[in-house]
Parts: structure tokens; C-alpha cells; sequence
């Protein structure tokens, strides 16, 4: 039997909470995508119709699972269910090494950050309008900084950091 391998959350989080604005990221920084892309490669990303929307494709270089209870919507190139449990297990289920990524939007990220053991979470320290927002309290669960490294974009500074529970 194949080997469990660990859920995370992968995000990038205003100071505001905000995650995104009319389906799109609200910011431009190109070294927090190449973050997102290194991280997850290798691994399983679980996520939501709106996000597959806005990334056009099923990305390479991993695996993808998409939760939607709408049977006519397609996502080429990954796997579908209706709901995150079962995205769980079929993550689980296929023959990519890595994590099993929980990679938004808001409803996903809210129903599978407690099945988490570590969050990856690129914390931008300026506000933004949006629609879309990081559960409020995940500093009550993930309470162990594990490493933190600074970056600025044009003048927006953020800080990349790993917590674990
Ligand atoms: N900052 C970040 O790190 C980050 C990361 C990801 C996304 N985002 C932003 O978030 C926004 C997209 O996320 P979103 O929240 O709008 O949409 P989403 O999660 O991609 O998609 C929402 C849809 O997912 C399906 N769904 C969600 N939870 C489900 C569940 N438990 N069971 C079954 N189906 C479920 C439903 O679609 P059906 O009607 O098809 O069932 C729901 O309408 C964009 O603005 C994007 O830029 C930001």
C-alpha cells in the first residue's frame, strides 16, 4: 500500500486577509508564483473550479485534483470530485511523490486547512480590496514558526513563511 503523504496549505495573504479580487491574485510578484511553483512541484494540488479557471490549465510538473459538484464544467489534464474528502484520497492515490497541496480558493481553503499539518503562507504587508479571504484564525492552530524569509517586489515587501501546528 502506498505511503500517506502530508497535507499542506499553500497561500498568499494580504494583510487585510484578502486572497484574491474578481477571480484574479490582487498583486503582481513574480517571485511569490516561482515560490508557489517550486513548492508544490513534484506533489498533488487540490483546488476549486475558479482557481483552475485562473491558472487556464492543469499546471506540469504535478498533479491536480479539482473539487466541483458541477458535472458540466471540464478540467482537462486533472482529476475531478465532488467533494475535498474524496479530493483527499484520490491525491493520496496518485503516483506523484510530494505533499498533497491545499491551494484555495476561499471554500477549500477553509474546509482543508484543519486537515493540515504545515502551512506555507506568503504574507504581503499592505492591504488589498477583494473578495476572497484566508480563514481569520489560523494563527490558533498553526502556532510553530518554522522559518520565515524576506522579499520585496517594486517597493511591496511580504515574507515567506512555514508554520507548522
Ligand atoms: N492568494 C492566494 O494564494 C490564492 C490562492 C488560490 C486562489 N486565490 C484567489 O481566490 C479566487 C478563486 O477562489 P474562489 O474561492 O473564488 O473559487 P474556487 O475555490 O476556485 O472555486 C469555488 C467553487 O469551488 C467549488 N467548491 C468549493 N468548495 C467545494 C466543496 N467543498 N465541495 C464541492 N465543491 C466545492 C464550487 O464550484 P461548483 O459550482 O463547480 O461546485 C465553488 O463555487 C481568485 O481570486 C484567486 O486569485 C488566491
Amino acid at each position: 500500500m502506498a505511503s500517506t503523504k502530508p497535507i499542506q496549505c499553500i497561500v498568499a495573504v494580504a494583510r487585510n486577509g484578502v486572497i484574491g479580487s474578481a477571480g484574479r491574485l490582487p498583486w503582481h510578484i513574480p517571485e511569490d508564483l516561482e515560490w508557489f511553483m517550486k513548492q508544490t512541484e513534484g506533489g498533488v494540488m487540490i483546488e476549486g473550479p475558479a482557481c483552475y479557471a485562473e491558472l487556464g490549465k492543469a499546471l506540469p510538473g504535478r498533479g491536480t485534483v479539482v473539487v466541483s459538484r458541477d458535472p458540466a464544467k471540464r478540467f482537462p489534464g486533472a482529476e475531478r470530485t465532488s467533494t475535498l474528502e474524496e479530493a483527499v484520497q484520490v491525491a493520496q492515490g496518485m503516483p506523484w511523490p510530494g505533499p498533497v497541496w491545499i491551494t484555495g480558493g476561499e471554500r477549500i481553503y477553509a474546509e482543508g486547512l484543519p486537515l493540515c499539518s504545515r502551512l506555507l503562507i506568503t504574507r504581503i504587508h499592505r492591504d488589498f480590496e477583494g473578495d476572497r479571504r484566508f480563514p481569520p484564525d489560523w494563527q490558533r492552530h498553526f502556532t510553530r514558526l518554522v522559518s520565515r524569509e524576506h522579499g520585496v517586489h517594486e517597493g511591496l515587501e511580504y515574507d515567506f513563511e512555514v508554520w507548522d501546528r
